[in-house]
Formats: C-alpha cells, sequence, structure tokens
C-alpha cells in the first residue's frame, strides 16, 4: 500500500506517543494482535504506513530540530518506549496566535527572531495528505487558521482536540466543498476517563438504574494540564468531555467533568476520579467510585493511529465531508455520538466498505 503522508501541528507529548507508536509497531505482522489498534492491518494500512512529511511548533527548542529528536525535547514528559531515528523532516515555525495561554507562555520559549513559515505551502511542498492537530486547549483561532490551511493545500484534517470542526456543519460544509474528509474532535483515549465514564453509565441506564448524578476530576503533571488550569480556556473541553458522557443517559443529571488540577511531578500520568451516584430497584442507592491511572499520551496514540488510517481509506475512495464512523469511535466530540460498541461496528463496516463515511 502507499504510505499515508501526515502533517503534524503541535510536537508536544501527544505527536511524541503517536510516532513512538508508528516506530514501535513497524514490524507488526497481519494477524498480530497490537493493543490500542482496531487492527494491526486496517484496510491495508499498516502502522509502518505513516510518514511524517511536515510538524509545525512555536517553540524555540524545537523549530528547527529534526522532528524525530523534537518529539523529547523539554517539556515534553511523555514515556519514552521506542527510539525514534531521525525523520529528514524539520520542525517548522508557525504563527503563535492564541496556541500558549498564561500558564504555557513561560515555559514555552518562543523566539520572536524565527519568523513563521508559510503554512500552506510547507503543507504543499512536503505532499502531505492530512493535517493532525495537537495544539493545546483553548487554541480556538489557531485551530481554525490551520483549518483553513490544510483546505488551501488539499489535506484532510484529523482534528484531536477540543476546538470544534468536524463537528461544526458549517466547517463539514468547507471541506466538502474541498472535496476533503475531516475527523474529530477530540480524541478519545483507548482506555481514558471518558471512554469508561460513558461505558459505565449505559451500563447503568442498560440494567434499568435511574442515574442521578455523576462527576469526574482529572488531574496530570504535563503542559496539557498546565494549561488547563486556565478555566476560561476549557469551555469546549469541559464540553467535550460531558457532551460524551450526556449522551449515554436519556434523561437530564447534573454532571461536572473536566481537567481539574495540575500536579507537577505526576508529569505525563493522568489520574482521573469518577463518581456515579443512582438508585435501582425498590429506590434503593447504589454509588460507583473509580479511578483510572495512565500514562495518559500513549493511550490515545494508538486511537490516532487508527483515525488517519480511516482518513486516508476515504481519501483514497474520494469521500469528503465528516467522517462519521471513525469519529464516533475515536473522538469524544464527533458529528454523530454513538455507544462505544455501536461506533466500532461502524469502523468495521466503512473499513471493508459496507459503510460510506
Ligand atoms: N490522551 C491525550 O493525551 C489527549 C486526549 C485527548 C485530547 N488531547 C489533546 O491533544 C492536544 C495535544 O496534547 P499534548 O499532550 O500533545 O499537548 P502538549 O502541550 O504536549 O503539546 C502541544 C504543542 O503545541 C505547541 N504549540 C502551541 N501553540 C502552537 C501554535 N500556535 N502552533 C504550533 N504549535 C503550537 C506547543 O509548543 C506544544 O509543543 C491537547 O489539546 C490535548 O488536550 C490529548
Amino acid at each position: 500500500m502507499a504510505k499515508i503522508k501526515i502533517a503534524l501541528v503541535g510536537v508536544g507529548n501527544c505527536a511524541s506517543a503517536l510516532i513512538q507508536g508508528a516506530q514501535y509497531y513497524r514490524n507488526a505482522s497481519e494477524e498480530e494482535f497490537v493493543p490500542g489498534l482496531l487492527r494491526a492491518n486496517f484496510g491495508g494500512y499498516r502502522p509502518r504506513d505513516l510518514e511524517f512529511v511536515a510538524a509545525f511548533d512555536v517553540n524555540a527548542d524545537k523549530v528547527g530540530k529534526d522532528l524525530g529528536e523534537a518529539i523529547f525535547t523539554s517539556p515534553n514528559n511523555t514515556v519514552k518506549y521506542s527510539s525514534v531515528p531521525l525523520l529528514g523532516v524539520e520542525v517548522k515555525k508557525g504563527p503563535v496566535m492564541d496556541g500558549l495561554g498564561k500558564y504555557l507562555k513561560p515555559v514555552v520559549k518562543v523566539d520572536k527572531s524565527q519568523e513563521p513559515v508559510d503554512v500552506s505551502k510547507v503543507l504543499k511542498d512536503s505532499g502531505a495528505e492530512l493535517l493532525v492537530n495537537y495544539l493545546p486547549v483553548g487554541s480556538e483561532a489557531a485551530t481554525k487558521w490551520y483549518a483553513t490551511r490544510a483546505i488551501e493545500a488539499g489535506c484532510a484534517l484529523v482534528n484531536c482536540m477540543p476546538s470544534f470542526i468536524a463537528s461544526i456543519p458549517a466547517w463539514q460544509k468547507k471541506f466538502d466543498r474541498a472535496g476533503l474528509p475531516v475527523a474529530g474532535d477530540d480524541v478519545m483515549s483507548q482506555i481514558g476517563a471518558t471512554v469508561l465514564h460513558k461505558t459505565m453509565v449505559k451500563l447503568l441506564v442498560d440494567r434499568g438504574v435511574k442515574v442521578e448524578e455523576s462527576y469526574q476530576l482529572n488531574i496530570g503533571g504535563d503542559t496539557d494540564f498546565l494549561n488547563m488550569i486556565e478555566e476560561e480556556r476549557l469551555v469546549s473541553k469541559r464540553e467535550s468531555k460531558t457532551s460524551a458522557v450526556r449522551a449515554m443517559v436519556p434523561y437530564p443529571i447534573p454532571l461536572r467533568i473536566g481537567p481539574s488540577d495540575y500536579v507537577d511531578f505526576l508529569e505525563n500520568k493522568k489520574i482521573c476520579y469518577i463518581n456515579i451516584k443512582g438508585r435501582y430497584f425498590g429506590n434503593t442507592p447504589v454509588i460507583i467510585d473509580a479511578k483510572l491511572d495512565v500514562i495518559d499520551s500513549p493511550n490515545s496514540a494508538g486511537i490516532v493511529i487508527d483515525a488517519v488510517r480511516a482518513t486516508k481509506i476515504a481519501l483514497d475512495r474520494e469521500i469528503k465531508g465528516p467522517l462519521l464512523s471513525i469519529s464516533a469511535f475515536a473522538f469524544k466530540h464527533p458529528p454523530q455520538q454513538l455507544p462505544y460498541d455501536i461506533a466500532k461496528r461502524w469502523v468495521e463496516e466503512f473499513i471493508e466498505g459496507e459503510r460510506e463515511r
């Protein structure tokens, strides 16, 4: 099969885990079970078919470096589970816009003497087919700006963060008109807080429990969590995480879900506490308390490997506009919310060509 030519915006922990993952599983055989991938062979594409051809960041310590080095540059602090060779791709400077909030500005060094490049031109010259958006939470203007550059350059978009593009009809039309697919929004980790929370709530609903209220608290020690202590940047993140759980309950309930604090020594570890209260037969109370303890970035990397492969299949099949099945499977705030098992079935059908999008 052909390679999947990928451009990245935001060379942070998630980009690191994704690139390491493509390297770690490069020799995965046809039938091998790879934890975190729907299939090693996804519609003919394997992890080794991911080829990173362009990357954009603003951090002066990353700009100008080879992508294979930049992913291991501070403040990135996720685990190193694979060595990565030099990739022959230089990280280019993009415009800062609203990418850096008040807590990131002191830790992300920006060199004003480094001029931002012409992003559309770099995308075109690199031959990128799709752009993966890993900008920090709250980068509303920058996300729209990069989505527009992707369209100009003829690239599909895989939107891994919660500034809504794939789930917004006006943006769906823009990609549709450009003949390009779009997947998103806000990647849902393999065994992360959202899929665990929505699955537990759905179990209670399916078993006839009246769910009464629920909250989900999250802490971590990376730049993602540092950025997210700025509550004003969290509007879409809270909505993204909350909507995924809300969609599992057929009646309104009080929910409080989102990032809760930054604990620096946790580094890329994420701790999540979920509490659900309900009543079952005889109006009897039930309380579920769950704690999840994971390394955050590898938790989304396999999902993104599947998402880019689904988007590449859409490009091959000339499918344009929002990709419903992979978005419902791999993202928290898709164009259409589905229970996890149905979303997975839809993706299987999409791979087999039995479902258009
Ligand atoms: N499991 C997960 O880790 C997970 C799950 C869901 C969503 N996400 C989202 O994915 C995104 C990336 O997460 P991360 O952990 O890699 O964050 P990160 O902070 O490690 O990386 C963000 C990168 O973006 C760069 N950046 C900032 N402004 C920029 C600009 N204007 N142009 C180009 N680059 C810019 C930063 O310098 C940094 O390298 C976040 O929005 C996060 O919330 C992550």
